[in-house]
């Protein structure tokens, strides 16, 4: 493929098993993502074991079809950039085992990526004009993070979550609610349905100059109300106690992410993750962003939750910069942003 480089990308953090083929760093050749939520609806949520065990099963077979999409063989691949943290240990290991073993046997390097780096990549494969710097609001079930990227690779933490991350907060409400797992996608389409006026749940500021973020008060607010409800014997209308709470999370959202836009003095916002999906966030943060004449921008969809495009997308700038790693590198599950 000429003067191209071919990244193979693997992702098994958490409960996607996922192998891309990206071209220059940008170009999705193949995004190969096999979810395995079916597996972890009955149970309520990701159970680690599981994960990984199904990882096992699925990787050769995802890295094969990955391949077959792009229609290239291993001998064209110039490098594998694979996630070693943050994430589930065991889940995490077994995407690091196959991507050192490539390496080794193809006499490529390894490049190891940070997840949370990945998801704020999405955004260059969606949008090929965007470059740093930006303000980037980065919102997942295990992470929620407001970045001032300053360049690839490089980021100024603005603020995060000192208890629950964005997406726990809808995962945990959905199951007080009854509604199954991941809890996003159905306050989502539930809300639309809803009145977000109905129910006053608290809008955690914190200190007046903080960029950080809580949700365990909301949270509890939300379970609260259903037992105060229930004690009452009054009917709870769910759509409006899911609206009202995607409202309460959605305000804070952003309200902080254009304060941190202000004061970095940048004029355009990304958002990452797959909270990032939701469509009220994605309308509230358009009204405000046109408002303040800020350019906002997000991934589709498919890229807000977790693939490996996007870990093949940072790799590729962390390889250009030669951040390549040995073969003795570990999984971090508690691995930082930075
Ligand atoms: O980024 P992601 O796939 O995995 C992590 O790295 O955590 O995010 C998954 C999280 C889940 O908590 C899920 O409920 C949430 O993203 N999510 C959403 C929506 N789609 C997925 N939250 C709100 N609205 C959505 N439409
Ligand atoms: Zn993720």
């Amino acid at each position: 493929m000429g003067n191209d480089i071919l990244t193979m990308a693997i992702e098994t953090s958490c409960d996607e098993t996922s192998v891309a083929i990206v071209k220059n760093g940008r170009n999705i050749l193949s995004n190969i993502i096999s979810s395995q939520i079916e597996l972890h609806k009955k149970f309520g949520g990701v159970v680690p074991e599981v994960a990984s065990r199904k990882h096992i099963e699925n990787i050769d077979m995802i890295v094969q079809q990955a391949l077959d999409k792009a229609k290239i063989t291993f001998k064209d691949i110039d490098h594998i950039a694979v996630t070693y943290g943050p994430g589930l240990v065991g889940a995490l290991l077994v995407g690091l085992s196959t991507a050192k073993a490539l390496a080794y046997g193809l006499n490529i390097p390894l490049v190891g990526t940070n997840h949370i780096e990945g998801h704020i990549s999405a955004n260059f494969i969606e949008h090929k004009d965007l470059e740093p710097p930006f303000t980037c609001l980065i919102v997942s079930g295990g992470h929620t993070h407001l970045v001032y990227v300053e360049d690839y690779g490089s980021y100024k933490i603005l603020g995060r979550t000192r208890d629950d991350a964005a997406g726990e907060a809808f995962d945990k409400v959905s199951r007080s609610l009854g509604l199954g797992y991941p809890g996003g996608p159905i306050i989502d389409k539930l809300s639309t349905k809803g009145n977000s006026n109905a129910i006053d749940f608290p809008r955690a500021y914190l200190e007046e100059d903080s960029l950080d973020f809580s949700f365990s008060g909301l949270k509890s607010a939300v379970l609260n109300y259903l037992n105060n409800m229930k004690q009452k014997r009054q009917d709870i209308v769910v759509e409006d106690v899911a609206a009202s709470f995607q409202q309460a999370v959605v305000d804070v959202l952003v309200d902080k992410s254009i304060i941190g836009a202000k004061l970095m003095d940048t004029d355009i916002i990304v958002m990452a993750g797959g909270v990032a999906a939701n469509s009220g966030l994605r309308k509230a943060m358009e009204e405000r962003c046109k408002k303040e004449g800020i350019t906002l921008k997000y991934p589709s969809k498919i890229l807000c939750t977790d693939n490996a495009a996007m870990i093949g997308c940072a790799g590729y700038y962390r390889y250009r910069k030669g951040q390549v790693s040995d073969l003795t590198l570990n999984a971090m599950p508690n691995l930082k942003l930075g």
